[in-house]
């Protein structure tokens, strides 16, 4: 039986866990036409978040039984093609959380404490001493911290902003649009923690933005559609917002060259789970929930 991987992994998770399959590995640059090629006696896919498993991919794939997902996100997977398919979907929950959750607060602190500033000029040569008004960013201890999608990472980000001090207004979606509003009112710093679907696509536009407090800070270390991309710069460039921390962007690797040149963003490639631990666990986990259902078993972690 075939497993095609849509990235290298890190090892040992196919070498090991997929020894007794054919294993093909892909590249992210694989998509489409190309990918569709590379799958059509495939009997599970290993994918990954940047590689489209769209529905014309799904069809070229006939022996295909299962899409056992690197990722506990599954918005580059048709899941309703899946399913029309029985074809069987996993996802990599559990283990990305303190990862995840560690990095959307490495952005709050660098946020709120202008590191990309501070570093730059600590860098420049041009630093000439410690003075009393300079660079000053905004305390931590008694602001509030919204989490729109209090999940497991959203509740794991709400332990450590407990943990600083912070009060934390949490909600998960189904709260309704009353709480989510109250969420932008009184919150200091906005935190992104929801899957993408239809309902959450776009659920930061130029109202929502403009609901936020005076300053506030926002965080994405979910999905980069979640955050309406021309309604964020806006916000940024009135000075509505006082910066946002993305991880995340609407069309990845694409980043809006308008935030490029910014001072009060600060911008990751997409790294929230990057850590070697919490990488091949995630790998491990994939390999294993594809293995589980080529043998007949149950899977563990099924999305649909
Ligand atoms: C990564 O973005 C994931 O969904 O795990």
């Amino acid at each position: 039986m075939k497993v095609y991987v849509s990235q290298p992994l890190v090892e040992p998770s196919t070498t090991e866990l997929l020894a007794g399959y054919e294993v093909v590995v892909g590249t992210a640059a694989v998509q489409g036409e190309a990918l569709a090629a590379a799958v059509t006696d495939a009997d599970a896919i290993v994918g990954t978040p940047p590689v489209r498993i769209t529905a014309a991919v799904l069809a070229a794939a006939p022996r295909l039984k299962v899409v056992a997902n690197c990722a506990v996100g599954t918005d580059n997977v048709d899941l309703e093609a899946c399913r029309a398919r029985g074809i069987v979907v996993t996802n990599t929950p559990g283990v990305l959380t303190d990862a995840t959750a560690d990095l959307a607060f490495a952005l709050i602190l660098a946020l709120a404490r202008r590191l990309r500033e501070a570093e730059a000029l600590a860098r420049s040569g041009r630093w000439d001493g410690w003075k009393p008004t300079e660079l000053l960013g905004i305390s931590l201890a008694g602001k509030t911290l919204g989490v729109y999608g209090l999940g497991r990472i959203g509740a794991a980000v709400a332990r450590r902003a407990e943990a600083f001090g912070m009060a934390v207004f949490g909600m998960v979606d189904g709260d309704g649009e009353d709480v989510f509003l109250r969420l932008l009112e009184a919150s200091d710093v906005v935190t992104i923690h929801v899957p993408l679907t239809p309902a959450t696509r776009g659920r930061f536009g130029r109202a929502e933005l403009a609901r936020m407090k005076p300053g506030a800070l926002l965080v994405n270390t979910a999905r980069g559609p979640v955050v309406d991309g021309d309604a964020l710069v806006e916000a940024l460039e009135s000075g509505r917002l006082g910066g946002a921390g993305l991880d995340v962007y609407p069309e990845e690797p694409r980043i809006d060259p308008r935030l490029l040149s910014r001072d009060d963003v600060v911008l990751l490639p997409h790294v929230g789970s990057a850590t070697v631990e919490t990488r091949l666990a995630m790998a491990r986990t994939a390999c294993e929930e594809a293995v589980r259902v080529l043998s007949g078993a149950p899977p563990v972690h099924r999305v649909a």
